[in-house]
């Protein structure tokens, strides 16, 4: 660890470390975790230090949580390059990289509004094919509209 982000924040004990975040977007990762502060949670978050791999990077430390498929999904979405680190007392005993799944089932909706899954009906779970990485591209498999990163991010986010 840089020594200006030790200065920043410090080891924590249980949890999970989210790192690697790309600059800007810790809040992000924070808004689709549904974490907003009052759950009594620790949380720390350090935007803009510098990575080795990234320039710049973003770190969210979460103390007790414990994240599910579903919120890794989500994050490989808008933090490809982040890496999930699993601590329990003070050691790192978990590292992985996210990687986004080719396809995705019932994490986000699509915005055509002629979609099926739109239509009043029975629930229908949306899903998505991968269709590019980079830029990010997710196809609907109902309707075929792709939804760009903008688009992704909006429907996460709530924005
Ligand atoms: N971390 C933490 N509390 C701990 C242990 C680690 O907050 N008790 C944080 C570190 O600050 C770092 C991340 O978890 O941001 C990963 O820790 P570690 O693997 O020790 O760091 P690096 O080797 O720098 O990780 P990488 O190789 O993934 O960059
Ligand atoms: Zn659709």
């Amino acid at each position: 660890m840089r020594r200006d982000e030790r200065l920043l924040v410090s080891k924590i004990q249980d949890g999970t470390v989210i790192d690697h975040i790309p600059a800007g977007n810790a809040l992000y990762v924070l808004k689709i975790l549904g974490i907003t502060g009052r759950e009594g949670l620790r949380v720390a978050v350090v935007m803009n230090v510098e990575s080795k791999k990234l320039g710049k990077k973003d770190i969210v430390k979460i103390e007790k949580l414990e994240l599910k498929k579903d919120d890794v999904n989500k994050i490989s979405l808008i933090a490809p390059t982040a890496t999930i680190n699993i601590i329990r007392n003070y050691k790192v005993v978990s590292k992985s990289k996210v990687s986004v799944p080719e396809r995705i089932e019932g994490l986000f909706s699509c915005i055509n509004p002629r979609c099926i899954t739109n239509q009043p009906r029975e629930p229908l779970k949306s899903k998505f094919r991968l269709v590019s990485l980079s830029p990010l591209k997710m196809q609907c498999e109902y309707c075929g509209y792709i939804m760009s990163h903008d688009e992704i991010l909006r429907q996460l986010t709530g924005g």
